[in-house]
């Protein structure tokens, strides 16, 4: 089967400047991090990617280690790209990252030039691309110099094997610093990608601010917190999802009574406003303007479909917000 894109596809969708870059993203991006590996089907992720360009998603989110086995989302997103989107690459923003773990021995983890530069082109091998469009440091690494990590992802721009340079998990203080060394290096920081959600706010503890005064955007990442922010987990853990899933990143003594007595009352507000509560966990983090994107992952299209319509739903009241940090705080 061949695939035509919805020539309609930039009608729905709305796009954000990335901070103060000439870089605009879709208000949804996709993230590869499960249902991409060599054990999932490849119709169905398949049909994710075809539907999430069709609803005017640019942005495809990945790194090194994401699969199972490591490696394996980036080479089974690679074969989809080629197949289906090769006369698209230009319409796409697609990014990886290196931080965790990836091979044995002392050069394929945490933050020094010899993994990252080494992690970039075995990632590009992966995906048969020439370049990322966006390269990421993972995590922070607390024994290599910042300024190492900063230069070696400064030397990938400058080869032309990354477009723009990011940071993941960096927490504010250190943001501003890799933010600052990037920018002398003359390859400023385009982005910054921190786990953010209605039940996890740490980054509302200075790092939007740094992130905002500086013009770097925000993606947060496991936006539905890995599914809790929806209402799969209410009357136990179904078979077919992350928690029972043994490669899952969401362990099932994560889903307490406690979290589920919030999630709950968090279900109970979103019916009240009209929405599943992945579309009002979505709109939470999109009413602020400093986030450019929310990084979504999805186990099927219809799951994509349903975090879409976040778009076209009422705004926040002052009281439903004070409502939402009353349930969840
Ligand atoms: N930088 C980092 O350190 C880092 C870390 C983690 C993730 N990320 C990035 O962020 C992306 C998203 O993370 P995430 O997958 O944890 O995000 P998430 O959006 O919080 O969780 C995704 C999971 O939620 C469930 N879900 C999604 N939409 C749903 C809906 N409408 N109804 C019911 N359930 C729904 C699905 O679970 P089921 O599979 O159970 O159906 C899906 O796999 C990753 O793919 C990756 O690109 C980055």
């Amino acid at each position: 089967m061949t695939y035509t894109p919805n020539s309609n596809r930039y009608q729905t969708m709305q796009y954000r400047r990335c901070g103060r870059s000439g870089i605009k993203l879709p208000v949804i991006s996709l993230g590869l991090w499960h249902n991409f590996g060599h054990q999932d089907e490849e119709k169905n992720y398949r049909e994710i990617l075809h539907l999430a360009f069709d609803e005017g998603i640019t942005h495809f989110d990945l790194a090194n280690n994401y699969g199972p086995p490591p490696g394996a989302a980036e080479e089974n997103f690679g074969r989809i790209l080629k197949k289906d989107f090769a006369a698209y690459r230009d319409e796409m923003i697609i990014s990886t990252k290196a931080g965790y773990h990836m091979w044995n021995g002392p050069y394929g983890d945490w933050g020094s030039k010899k993994y990252l530069v080494s992690s970039l082109d075995q990632s590009l091998k992966r995906m048969q691309l020439d370049y990322v469009d966006i390269f990421y440091h993972h995590r922070p690494d607390p024994e290599t110099p910042l300024e190492e990590t900063m230069s070696a992802l400064s030397l990938i721009i400058k080869q032309g094997k990354a477009l723009y340079a990011g940071i993941s998990n960096y927490p504010a203080e250190e943001a501003g610093k890799a933010i600052d060394l990037l920018k002398q290096m003359g390859t400023p920081c385009l982005i910054h990608q921190p786990k953010y959600s209605m039940l996890v706010r740490w980054v509302e503890d200075g790092l939007l601010d740094v992130l905002e005064k500086e013009g770097v955007g925000c993606i947060p990442f496991s936006p539905l917190a890995q599914g809790l922010l929806t209402q799969k987990y209410l009357q136990g853990i179904p078979e077919n999802s992350r928690a029972a899933n043994p490669t899952g990143f969401l362990k099932s003594n994560e889903i307490t009574t406690e979290i589920i007595e919030r999630i709950s009352k968090l279900n109970e507000l979103a019916l009240k406003r009209g929405q599943t509560l992945a579309q009002m966990a979505l709109a939470w983090l999109l009413k602020d303007k400093r986030i450019t994107s929310v990084l979504l992952g999805v186990s099927s299209a219809a799951q994509l479909k349903d975090g879409l319509q976040c778009m076209h739903q009422p705004g926040f009241t002052e009281d439903e917000l004070i409502e939402i940090d009353r349930i969840v705080k």
